[in-house]
């Protein structure tokens, strides 16, 4: 009903309205005249330096450290209190829209959600993720660990581990990508450019060398520059410039001498000279050791205390020996990475964490990164029409699938499946198991085949279940975490025994290993199969389920060799520090890492002599056979290879691969090639791949670019005189098939 009194009201209303959008618009008018930095439609460097400008001398150095880490004692400062139950708090410029970062450790998922009363989402880990070799999977597992930091108040991940898996013992190589340096670059390279997309600041880690734990504080990298440029730093530099993100975490490690968070051959020179890095270099907590030689060899962020880009950088400046221009630099940097990232205009906003997604992502990246390594007699997939009962053994497989540990621990809800509810959920160096239980997952999957558990730990308890069973699966663990390395590749906890004795009493016995890295096998030929589902993540099981029971066919492949025996690496013993070293390092600084006093007369180093011979390439390069192949992963399915052909100007291979067995599948075709005979290097590289899903019966042509950058060799110019990078001219073998080590169709490249 309409009446003179509520017209004029309405007029009123709409008088008032529109004045309120008139001041608005003024007011955004005059703030972004005010603050032209806020422009979008700037570049992040534009952005920056307009920043910059603006800044007072400790506002710039406000954003060269950190203020303390939760849930860390020994690091605490003033400000601790802002980092959201983070790894690390930096003050940002609040009066000119500049936020803080407000940083999280995130390798497979946000890590201290238990601690900080929320949840996380496990994604597998990035092993996992490189044992798919897609880089949709990378994505996706990015996405979602992007999303979650934001819902949890985080502007910034600590994710992106792409040390190579040079030593399969570390302990660590679980957060890394494997022991290519394509593979690994290009799995972690998407999967940082994908969680960067959700507006956090982007991370890539632990620059560089740092392929050991032990001594992980102090160890020295020997290698020479063109070993550590055609290894590990391209494994870098392939993430890095697909994923562009705002920083880079210089390593704990010295590399030829100097520490990591001071080297100025890997941070100056390379990263950010060679490189065009503009993000900022942001330390390990604890990793910085100095002031003046850290910033000039390119530092720009001390974490997570101030102990020498506080109070010391300004004394530093003012006394002369920083420049002025350095700390502008540092600053710059830091201040792109926040417009690089869109943290600045679109910062985040706590919410619930999208759980269903979570579980469906983390499911479909496991589906794909499971491998299945021996299947005799088409034992797998299970089939219920001859399989009517089932041992599942050992491996706490009847509650849950372990995780791995350290800073990139996710921690599970409701705590840790194996303790009382409540306890070690977040414990620093214990192993915890994800309530994601195999054994409930197949009784879902196969409601009419009896399924029985057996702990495992009476090895004739389990043999016994197993004998009287149709199909016996062995779940077997290998639990890593960082600071630490494995002492051996061999499981764990007699598992070799358990299994040993299992598969003597039931031919039909599986192994499903829950691993972060290589295992041996002295078991294999006892056993009708193996399955490797590497930390399996917060839906482990239901992917491993559908794996077994044949609804998903396995597509997996290894991003690592899995050697016979620890006496076949290069470095056959277990590194050890000489307690010489060990003495020196009770020399501690207040931060808990060594001063560098100590660090510097540690003495304690690891020679890489084996060079980029990482992995496949040193077993190639010494005609050793492994157990299994980098790039080895069987399928429910079997498909032929044919009809090579190679494009030596478009540099493509081009081929037709068929599936030759009668289900759908999906195959990761891999393309090797080697160099000319005069380089006198005998091993192959890996230059490309494709996944490719057929049906039976099904053939497809592809083509697949050989990736150049990983055939140069770099050419050292020693004494000063410029390196530089060269693609050799003449024949290049093209290696083409399903692993390194089977690859049936050969063809040449021609570089003039
Ligand atoms: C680890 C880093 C981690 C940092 C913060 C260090 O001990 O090496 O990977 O991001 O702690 O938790």
């Amino acid at each position: 009903m309409h009446n003179r009194k509520s017209g004029s009201f309405h007029l009123f209303l709409s008088v008032i309205t529109t004045l309120g959008a008139i001041v608005a618009a003024s007011v955004v008018a005059a703030q972004s005249a005010d603050r032209p930095w806020m422009n979008p439609n700037l570049s992040p460097d534009e952005r920056a330096d307009l920043v910059l400008k603006q800044l007072t001398l400790d506002e710039k150095l406000a954003l060269l450290h950190g203020n303390g880490m939760a849930h860390a004692p020994q690091w605490q400062m003033p400000l601790s209190h802002l980092t959201n139950g983070g790894a690390g708090y930096v003050e940002g410029v609040k009066r000119l829209g500049i936020p803080p970062l407000v940083i999280s450790d995130a390798g497979y998922g946000v890590r201290d959600s238990g601690a900080n009363g929320r949840y996380s989402t496990a994604m597998p880990s990035s092993l996992g993720a490189a044992a798919s070799w897609d880089t949709d999977s990378a994505c996706e597992f990015g996405t979602v660990i992007g999303q979650e930091l934001r819902a949890q108040g985080f502007n910034m991940t600590l994710g992106g581990g792409v040390d190579l898996a040079r030593e399969p013992r570390n302990g660590r190589n679980f957060e890394y990508a494997g022991e290519d340096p394509l593979l690994a670059g290009s799995v972690v390279g998407n999967l940082m450019k994908c969680e960067q997309a959700q507006h956090v600041v982007g991370d890539i880690k632990h620059y560089v060398m740092n392929d050991q734990e032990t001594g992980r504080f102090f160890v020295n990298a020997v290698t020479s520059k063109r070993a550590m440029q055609e290894s590990d730093l391209l494994a870098f530099h392939i993430a890095i410039s697909i994923a562009n993100p705002g920083a880079v975490m210089c390593s704990y490690n010295r590399i030829n001498d100097d520490f990591g968070c001071e080297n100025s051959y890997t941070l100056q020179d390379v990263l950010k000279s060679d490189w065009g890095f503009k993000g900022f270099v942001i330390s390990d907590w604890g990793g910085t050791h100095s002031t003046e030689k850290a910033s000039a060899a390119g530092l720009d962020q001390e974490q997570p205390m101030a102990d020498f880009f506080g109070p010391k950088l300004k004394a530093a400046l003012e006394a002369g020996r920083v420049p002025l221009s350095e700390i502008d630099d540092h600053a710059r940097r830091v201040l792109y990475a926040e417009f690089l990232s869109g943290i600045v205009d679109d910062p985040p906003q706590k919410s619930v964490v999208d759980v269903e997604k979570g579980l469906e992502v983390a499911q479909r990246v496991e589906e794909r990164s499971i491998v299945l390594l021996k299947n005799n007699s088409a034992t797998l997939p299970i089939n219920p029409s001859k399989v009517h009962s089932i041992a599942i053994i050992g491996g706490h497989a009847d509650v849950g699938m372990i995780s791995g540990g350290g800073s990139a621990q996710v921690d599970p809800p409701s705590g840790n499946a194996i303790m009382p509810p409540g306890k070690g959920a977040t414990i620093w160096q214990k192993p915890v198991w994800f309530p994601t239980s195999p054994l409930k997952a197949l009784q879902a999957k196969l409601p009419n085949a009896k399924i029985d558990f057996d702990p495992g730990t009476d090895a004739n308890s389990a043999a016994n279940l197993a004998r009287n069973a149709d199909l016996a699966i062995v779940f077997a663990y290998q639990w890593l975490a960082e600071d630490m390395d494995v002492p051996s590749l061999s499981l764990p906890d007699h598992q070799d025994a358990l299994i040993e004795q299992v598969a003597a009493a039931n031919p039909h016995t599986i192994v499903v290993l829950e691993t972060g890295t290589a295992v041996t096998m002295p078991w294999i030929n006892n056993v009708a199969g193996v399955v490797e589902a590497w930390y399996a993540g917060s839906s482990g099981h239901k992917a491993l389920a559908n794996v077994l029971a044949g609804d998903v066919n396995p597509s997996g492949k290894l991003p690592m060799t899995f050697p016979k025996s620890e006496a076949d690496l290069p470095h056959p013993d277990r590194p050890s520090i000489p307690a010489e070293s060990q003495a020196r390092v009770a020399d501690v600084a207040d931060n808990g890492a060594p001063t560098s006093n100590a660090s510097a007369h540690a003495g304690y180093a690891v020679h890489y002599d084996e060079g980029a011979a990482v992995g496949y390439k040193w077993f190639e390069a010494q005609k050793k056979q492994p157990l299994f192949a980098f790039g080895f992963g069987l399928s429910y399915t079997t498909y032929a290879y044919s009809g090579l052909s190679v494009d030596s100007t478009a540099k493509t291979a081009r081929f037709t691969i068929r599936n030759i067995g009668n289900q759908s599948g999906t195959e990761t075709a891999e393309v090797y090639a080697r160099l000319p005979k005069g380089a006198g290097e005998s091993f192959k590289r890996l230059v490309g791949w494709k996944r490719v899903t057929l049906a039976p019966g099904e053939s497809q042509a592809v083509t697949i670019p050989i990736d150049t950058r990983v055939l140069q060799a770099f050419v050292d110019g020693f004494d000063g005189a410029k390196d530089f990078w060269n693609l050799a001219q003449g024949d290049y073998e093209v290696l083409v098939g399903s692993s390194s080590d089977n690859t049936p169709l050969t063809g040449s490249l021609q570089v003039q």
